[in-house]
């Protein structure tokens, strides 16, 4: 068996190897992606959307993101485990920051949290750094202000707007941020930042120059059905496999072809006989 993957690591995959993450919110999918190899498991906020039926991620709070996180550190062996801080854990009131940051450590045995660009994002991600806890940033689209950002649209189109997402990079990684999503931004800015960078990026929509790829597991596997992005690649449909399943199951069970007698127990006659 591969040992833990560490911080250090990923940081050390940087010009070595593409990195791959993916998200994952419980324990059946932590143990599949973790199997597979893949370096680093986001327990995302997306969670909201494509698990909970939820319409924003900004829904979801402190114990819906931890009952997550615990389920699918349960699993994992191999894989680094991110834990997404949910906006309010860290936007409405950043003074609770470090607090919830510490919870995802210690209660969820996450290794590290991943938090989203926001007005006060340096101030907050240098406190949970200062703290002991290794910080992903992310920045591009942002889902939790997304409606700042002019709804879900490709960031960084002009001139000015790409300066600004080079220039929150730098800041975030000056100030010891171990990595960074860049989420939703064309592909030559996604190239420049990652080329300035020494840490690594880690591209959802933002290209293959990126020095790793995160998707969501629940959209590359066909299981969300409501909304696919352009960035999104379905390795597998599974959802009419699985619609497929259910009706026949219940057709199965409704013309008692199910259960079948190697699903079923048996007593013994003489067993039977003695029951009055
Ligand atoms: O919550 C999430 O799934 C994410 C990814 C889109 C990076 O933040």
């Amino acid at each position: 068996m591969e040992p833990k993957l560490t911080i250090a690591d990923i940081l050390a995959l940087k010009n070595k190897r593409k990195i791959t993450m993916l998200t994952a919110y419980d324990y059946p999918l932590a143990s599949l992606i973790d199997r597979a190899g893949i370096d680093m498991i986001l327990v995302g906020d997306s969670v909201a959307n494509v698990v909970l039926g939820l319409d924003s991620t900004t829904k979801v709070g402190m114990s819906e993101m931890l009952h997550h996180a615990k389920a699918v550190r349960r699993a994992v062996k191999n894989a680094l485990v991110v834990g997404d801080m949910p906006y309010e854990s860290y936007q409405i009131n950043p003074d609770e920051a470090v607090k919830n940051a510490k919870r995802f450590i210690d209660e969820a045995k996450c290794d590290c949290v991943k938090l989203e660009w926001f007005d006060r994002c340096l101030e907050v991600s240098e406190k949970i750094i200062k703290a002991g806890i290794a910080v992903m940033g992310h920045i591009g689209l942002t889902p939790q202000t997304a409606d700042k950002l002019g709804g879900f649209k490709v960031q960084g189109k002009d001139a000015d707007a790409a300066q600004k997402l080079i220039e929150q990079a730098l800041a975030l990684e000056g100030l010891g941020c171990f990595s960074l999503v860049l989420e939703c931004v064309p592909d030559k800015l996604a190239e420049i930042i990652t080329q300035r960078l020494k840490i690594p990026t880690i591209g959802i929509g933002a290209g293959v120059n990126c020095d790793g790829q995160v998707l969501v597991s629940y959209d590359m596997l066909g299981l969300f059905e409501r909304f696919t992005p352009k960035f999104v690649k379905k390795y597998v449909n599974l959802s009419p496999l699985i619609s497929e399943a259910i009706v026949k199951y219940k057709e199965e069970v409704l013309a008692q072809k199910f259960p079948a007698p190697e699903h079923t127990f048996s007593i013994k006659e003489e067993e039977l006989k003695k029951i009055k």
